[in-house]
């Protein structure tokens, strides 16, 4: 599922000069934003979280989206915030009438808003409900290579998550729009750790991935991996917010790649979208369109199990949404959508590093 790097990049390797905050993010700006760099976009969440909470006396109430990854909570949660999941419909997007009648009794002081799969969620209408209600506005664009039409425009804060779309070991940037806020949120970043992951299990894991000869890694997907339904369980995140100074030196190299991983994750959709015409019980969840996607995002509705064993079986890397919130779960009216989209959804990859003839093998 994750692109690898390519030989000369291991360069990185070596130990040289590292590049600061604000140029390592110059493919990510699209102004005057100040950056900051973490190991994983988690731990920028719950710096913000901790920034928010060092001005005020009381836990900052952070809206999260309810079609959230419980996994990644954990940090915010470990910060202090107080968590709101709200609504979202079938399509993804906010149910805004829901949203406004939940902020009535408990407004958000920290909107999230999802570009889910890299696809651009409505920007204007978030910063409009943001604006209604008081609150700062994180345009969560983890799962996007980098700012496009719509995507990083109009959040109070920005966050991209490179490690998820660049082969690099470890990376999230957080933007700030207000440069007057990075003294302070510098500070409260400090205080979630100063350690930074070790790069080498992710060198060794990409290196055997490399290697290994298609049939092997086909064979390995098969008979490893969680099963459909699996949740896996909350665990403590390694207490390494920190960059890593072989992925700043990894993503300094990989600065002008944005562009070339687009086209290519396109050109991916494409041929999958192609070999999923016609396919009984399937279609492709995403129109066409100018964004770089993540994955491919497949609708198999009551048949996503069977789908997703089969697409397994062929030796693809086929996931699904990893885990909902335990207060998500708790309220699946609440939440149907959410509730629906995990159990109907499958995700294939579509990123730099896959071989073209799989893919459309995958869904013969
Ligand atoms: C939408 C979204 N935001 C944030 C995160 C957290 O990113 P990270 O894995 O870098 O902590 C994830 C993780 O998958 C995610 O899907």
């Amino acid at each position: 599922m994750a692109p690898l790097p390519e030989w000369r990049d291991l360069a990185a390797l070596l130990p040289g000069r590292t590049t600061g905050d604000d140029g390592l993010a110059a493919p990510w700006r699209r102004g005057d934003e100040g950056a900051l760099w973490f190991s994983r976009g988690a731990w920028a969440l719950a710096a913000v979280v901790r920034w928010w909470q060092g001005a005020g006396d009381r836990p900052a109430r952070l809206w999260l989206p309810d079609y959230f990854c419980n996994a990644s909570t954990k940090a915010v949660r470990d910060a202090g915030a107080e968590l709101v999941f709200y609504p979202v419909g079938e399509d993804l997007h906010p149910q805004w009438p829901a949203l406004r009648a939940l902020a009535r009794s408990a407004p958000p002081d920290l909107f999230v808003l999802v570009h889910y799969f890299g696809h651009a969620a409505d920007c204007g209408a978030a910063a409009a409900f943001a604006a209604e209600t008081g609150a700062l506005m994180i345009e969560d664009a983890a799962h996007v290579p980098g700012p496009t039409i719509g995507i990083g425009g109009d959040g109070d804060f920005v966050l991209y998550c490179p490690h998820k779309t660049l082969a690099v070991s470890d990376g999230a940037v957080l933007l700030a729009r207000d440069r007057s806020a990075l003294p302070a949120l510098t500070r409260a970043a400090a205080g979630l750790g100063r350690r930074a992951p070790a790069p080498w299990p992710w060198l060794v894991r990409r290196l055997v991935q490399k290697s290994l000869p298609a049939a092997l890694l086909g064979a390995r997907v098969r008979l490893t991996g969680p099963a459909f339904a699996d949740d896996a369980p909350l665990q403590a995140m390694a207490p390494t917010p920190v960059l890593s100074r072989v992925a700043r030196r990894l993503l300094a190299g990989a600065q002008g790649k944005l562009a070339a991983t687009g086209l290519q994750r396109r050109r991916n959709e494409e041929t999958l979208r192609r070999a999923c015409d016609g396919l009984a019980g399937c279609q492709a969840f995403f129109d066409s369109g100018p964004d770089a996607p993540y994955r491919f995002v497949l609708d198999c509705g009551d048949g996503a199990e069977d789908r997703f064993k089969a697409l397994r079986q062929r030796g693809c890397p086929v996931e699904t949404w990893p885990d909902l919130a335990p207060e998500v779960l708790a309220e699946p009216e609440r939440h149907a959508a959410a509730v629906d989209l995990r159990r109907r959804l499958v995700f294939l990859p579509v990123h730099q590093s896959v071989a073209p003839r799989p893919l459309s093998n995958w869904l013969r």
